[in-house]
């Protein structure tokens, strides 16, 4: 019964990385990597919609992935061979934001000294990227609308109707919902664009995504730097499953290539990874409660940042068993910095 349990499980674990192999090859072209539950119903959404031509709201957190979702739905869909344009709307200043999306006519505004096509036009065929659409004021909204509503609108200057076919992507870090009902963004706007959405996770709540993220930055930084790592320790695993990842996985591609510049053996290990990371067990708080404001500002963050100073110092001695050389070390100080440090700290041993 054991063998035959351990056969069954060998065939499960198999056939499961069967699937994955396959829906990693399917997306590694658009490099969106991922095998958790929440990317799985992600990938289900994005291959409906590539072969439609539907408006798509792609919602999450800063360093999510909402372009590399929206490239891939472009990049998948019918309209591969056309333009991705791009249009960052926190970007680009109010003033020039009309202009820059449906263009102006020679002699519009005192600058316009030649006609210009606006990025509407220039995504005719393919597919138009509205960025942080959150951001954008309500003024343009309402011409948004109008786009989406009838299919045309007018270069700055013009009265001439002009036809565009391109899809339309948005997305947002903003809860577009809320933006609502505080009536910073139109309703009509919302409903129009949000015809599907895309929530993307943040990385903490899809935190078995990481071991195959490692993989795939592992690659992809091995080739570029000219590295041959191989592996990652047990413990440096441990850190980055437990670390809460606020910058998502763009802060978790910056780590590791970081840490893949850094290392010098085949294997990543603790030492790779930044101290914010190594030391996520030493339970360093920022004391920002006792800020009662009876000091400078400057004087009482040199007060919280002291403290954390002293809790890695200590956090490093007692790793090392109070071993001075070793510590210095792994602080990346010399022993004598190290050594004034301790006095300034009053670090001595507890038994001391
Ligand atoms: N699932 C993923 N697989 C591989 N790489 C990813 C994944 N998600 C994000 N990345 C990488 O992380 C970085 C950030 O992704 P992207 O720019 O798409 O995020 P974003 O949600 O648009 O962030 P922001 O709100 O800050 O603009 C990119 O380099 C992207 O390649
Ligand atoms: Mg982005």
């Amino acid at each position: 019964m054991v063998v035959s349990r351990a056969l069954e499980c060998n065939r499960l674990n198999c056939e499961n990385k069967l699937l994955r192999e396959e829906l990693v090859k399917n997306f590694k072209l658009k490099e969106i990597i991922g095998s958790s539950g929440k990317m799985m119903e992600v990938f289900e959404i994005i291959k409906k919609v590539t072969s439609t031509d539907v408006t798509v709201l792609i919602q999450g957190e800063s360093g999510t992935g909402k372009e590399l979702a929206a490239r891939a739905i472009h990049y998948n869909s019918g309209r591969s061979k056309g333009p991705f344009i791009k249009v960052n709307c926190a970007a680009i200043p109010e003033g020039i934001l009309e202009s820059e999306l449906f263009g102006h006519e020679k002699g519009a505004f005192t600058d316009a000294s030649s006609r210009k096509t606006g990025r509407f036009e220039a995504a005719d065929k393919g597919t138009i990227f509205l960025d942080e659409i959150g951001d954008m004021s309500l003024g343009m909204q309402a011409k948004i609308l109008r786009i989406l509503q009838e299919k045309e609108f007018e270069r700055v200057g013009s009265s001439q109707a002009i036809k565009v076919d391109a899809r339309i992507i948005a997305a947002t870090n903003k809860d577009l919902f809320r933006a609502v009902k505080e009536e910073q963004f139109r309703e009509d706007l919302f409903y129009r664009i949000n015809v599907v959405s895309i929530k993307l996770p943040p990385l903490r709540e899809k935190r078995e995504d990481i071991p195959l993220l490692f993989e795939h930055f592992m690659h992809k930084f091995n080739k570029e730097f000219n590295k041959t790592i191989e592996h990652i320790s047990l413990e440096a695993m441990e850190l980055l499953m437990k670390y809460p990842w606020p910058g998502n996985v763009r802060e978790l591609q910056n780590v590791l290539q970081r840490a893949i510049i850094l290392s010098e053996g085949k294997i990543i290990t603790n030492k790779d990874l930044p101290f914010y990371i190594q030391f996520l067990d030493s339970e360093i708080k920022l004391e920002t409660e006792s800020a009662d404001f009876s000091k400078s500002l400057i004087e009482t963050v040199k007060d919280i940042t002291d403290e954390v100073e002293r809790q890695i110092i200590f956090k490093a001695l007692k790793k090392t068993n109070w071993n001075r050389s070793e510590t210095a070390g792994i602080l990346k100080i010399s022993r004598k910095s190290l050594f004034n440090k301790m006095k300034r700290f009053n670090l001595i041993k507890e038994e001391e």
